[in-house]
């Protein structure tokens, strides 16, 4: 497989981007693939089987493009359906933001032996307990207070600015029960939210360490990309144009999409390309009588 092989970074909508802000900080050079499954969000409030199949129906989409790499740039397909990507595309590697977040929230934490951690996250991802058991695992002792915020995303897509007295009074509420419980470190679960860092970091206090997932994720495709031996060339930083370069698909309003990426990435993005969903439900892999339904 050659190093210009594309890196595919996927999410329900916008939120992945802040992956793929870290990623591109961490290795210019890659060329990366965006899917922004903006028809079908938020996937927060679905449930296993339906996350599950969206995501191999997206990563069955982008499999021509030949990745190197697959990042799960979202927490709740992450924690709903990385295992069975695994298991439906086994000769593809395929990565998430939990573990890479579980190790920011514990170096976070440093050397405090009874540390509490809040966590805020869609309904999903905090009903699957995934953060629950990646924490635990690496450091048993630590406190956890998990708090489901089910509004943020949604509001996040509309574009609704920090300024916003709903946006204010929503985060407000969501962070109050754990500021109360006197956290430590609050990682913020999910990755819509890092666009709101600075209101979140100003409600939570100095005494409370705001972190995410995007830069341990970016940290972790970069090492396993290097033990491969696929990473690209680092581009020297005298040489212009050896820039990596990021191309976008959506599955709604890619003028939205394109007007709102700036927040999330920090520079513009060329017009992505939009997929009708109905191409997607085409490519379904997944045996859906295998999946447990929920009764
Ligand atoms: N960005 C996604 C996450 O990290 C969630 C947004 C949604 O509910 O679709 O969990």
């Amino acid at each position: 497989m050659p190093r210009s092989s594309p890196i595919v970074v996927l999410d329900s909508g916008l939120g992945g981007l802040t992956v793929v802000r870290a990623l591109r900080a961490a290795m210019p050079g890659e060329n990366i693939l965006y899917f922004g499954d903006t028809a079908r969000l938020p996937y927060g409030s679905k449930t296993e089987v339906t996350v599950s199949a969206f995501v191999q129906q997206i990563i069955a989409y982008l499999r021509p493009y030949a990745p190197k790499h697959i990042v799960i740039g979202c927490n709740t397909a992450t924690a709903l359906a990385l295992d069975a990507a695994r298991v439906a595309f086994p000769d593809l590697s395929i990565s998430g933001v939990i573990e890479p977040g579980a190790n920011a929230a514990i170096a976070a934490v440093g050397r405090k032996i009874v540390a509490k951690v809040g966590v805020i996250a869609t309904e999903a991802t905090i009903r699957s307990k995934a953060y629950d058991q990646a924490i635990h695992r690496r450091r048993e002792h630590v406190q956890l207070f998990l708090r489901a915020t089910p509004l943020l995303a949604p509001i996040i897509e509309e574009g609704r600015l920090e300024s916003d007295p709903l946006v204010q009074l929503a985060l407000a509420q969501y962070l109050q029960p754990l500021i109360e419980h006197e956290i430590d470190v609050l990682l913020l679960g999910c990755t819509h939210y890092p666009v709101y860092r600075e209101l979140i970091e100003k409600l939570a206090g100095s005494s409370i360490a705001v972190i995410d997932s995007a830069r341990q994720c970016a940290e972790d495709v970069a090492r396993r990309l290097r033990s491969a031996g696929l990473a690209s060339p680092v581009a020297s930083p005298n040489l212009a144009g050896d820039d990596g370069y990021l191309r976008c698909f959506v599955t709604d309003d890619p003028a939205r999409f394109q007007r709102l990426a700036p927040r999330f990435l920090g520079v513009e993005i060329a017009a992505p390309q939009w997929v009708a969903p109905e191409d997607l439900y085409e490519l379904q892999p997944v045996n859906r009588a295998r999946m447990s339904v929920p009764a």
